[in-house]
């Protein structure tokens, strides 16, 4: 079966065309992969603006259609066989995000629906980013449990199985990708702050002077699963009103190892208390190279008793290209979606829809 996915949540206009197939358990094929990124756009401003972002995705959407199903997009041996009449399912991500920006894909993925006279799901970005693991043919060992990290989200999910999820904590204010996004315009970097914040953090490892700057890690010792990372950019905006010369590097290295260590820290505690098999790691944060090798090695010594049996916890992380947002895993989340409800009518964006329920 084919499946076209659509996001379009927050500043990335994505749409795939994956293919599913396996009689025991699906396995799913990424045949085009489109996305347009709005960094350019937003970069100014540090942030995302959502009219803005509405704006660019109404330009890029239909482009984007096209490029997904041009021969020299599709992945080889596809070329010019797939055309919209054999795709069997339309995926667009509902919520949550900017309204503004959902609208242009809810909209799109219903005209599309009605011209080509398609079935269409809505999905939830946020199991989308969890399920985007599968897309490496890889398995979810259940009970599971999510850290989904982003732009918007900080969420601890318990996945008993695929669509019964609960969520066990999530930050009270800042997302952590957002507190990454708010350090690097307040040290004057670049958007989206992420990957600036991880550039200069790694200078400072290799240069290794003396370890001044020193941040609290917010909420590490609280007994539930809740974050809250506003109080760590505050605590960078006194250090920087503080000192007289601030090392960015070293600044950078420390915001992101306490952003790290209260990550794994609250996810390793849950994962003991809720007996999981599996650990997934997803979200645009998850491509933060020093989070997936930190959490790599941590979960490596950590196994789960269940009844008699000491069982090893598996890892998973999508590769860096599926963390931040696509539509490929927007198409994954939509086979399972319509499985559990199928022809589905009304199609809603929902800026605020949660995760199980
Ligand atoms: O999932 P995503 O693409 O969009 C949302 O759904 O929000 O996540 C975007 C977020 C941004 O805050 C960005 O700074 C962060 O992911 N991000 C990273 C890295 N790459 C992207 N954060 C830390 N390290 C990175 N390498
Ligand atoms: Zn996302």
């Amino acid at each position: 079966m084919l499946i076209l996915g659509i996001e379009t949540s927050c500043d990335d206009t994505g749409i795939a065309i994956i293919k599913v197939s396996g009689k025991k358990r699906p396995i799913f094929k990424i045949l085009s992969n489109v996305i347009s990124s709005q960094i350019k756009v937003h970069q100014k401003y540090g942030g995302v603006v959502p009219n803005l972002a509405a704006r660019e995705h109404l330009r890029n959407i239909e482009p984007c259609l096209k490029t997904a199903f041009s021969p020299r997009h599709l992945r080889a041996g596809q070329a010019s066989k797939i055309k919209p009449e054999h795709i069997d399912l339309i995926a667009v991500t509902i919520g949550p995000g900017l309204i503004p920006s959902l609208l242009i894909g809810v909209h799109f993925a219903k005209t599309l629906a009605y011209k080509w006279q398609k079935p269409i799901v809505g999905v939830n970005h946020i199991e989308a980013h969890i399920l985007a693991n599968l897309l490496e043919n890889k398995e979810i060992k259940f009970p599971a449990i999510a850290l989904v990290v982003s732009g918007g989200h900080t969420q601890l999910i318990l996945i008993k199985k695929i669509g019964d999820y609960k969520i066990l904590g999530e930050t009270r204010d800042d997302a952590a990708g957002e507190c990454f996004d708010k350090v690097a315009k307040l040290l004057r970097l670049g958007y989206p702050g992420g990957p600036e914040i991880a550039a200069q953090a790694a200078k400072y490892k290799i240069r290794t002077t003396k370890y001044e700057i020193q941040l609290p890690r917010p909420m590490i010792n609280h007994k539930n699963y809740d974050f809250s990372f506003s109080g760590l950019k505050t605590a960078v905006l006194y250090k920087v009103k503080d000192m007289k010369k601030i090392n960015v590097p070293e600044m950078c290295y420390e915001v992101q190892q306490a952003i790290i260590d209260v990550l794994i820290e609250k996810t390793l505690r849950a994962a003991k208390e809720y007996k999981v098999r599996t650990i997934i790691l997803s979200g645009g944060v998850a491509a933060n190279e020093e989070l997936r090798k930190q959490f790599k090695l941590k979960i490596g010594n950590c196994s789960c008793i269940r009844g008699a049996r000491k069982l090893k916890i598996d890892f998973l992380v999508p590769p860096k290209i599926l963390c931040t947002d696509n539509a490929a895993m927007i198409a994954v989340a939509g086979y399972f979606g319509a499985k559990r409800r199928p022809a589905q009518r009304d199609i809603k964006a929902n800026a605020n829809l949660r995760i199980g329920q």
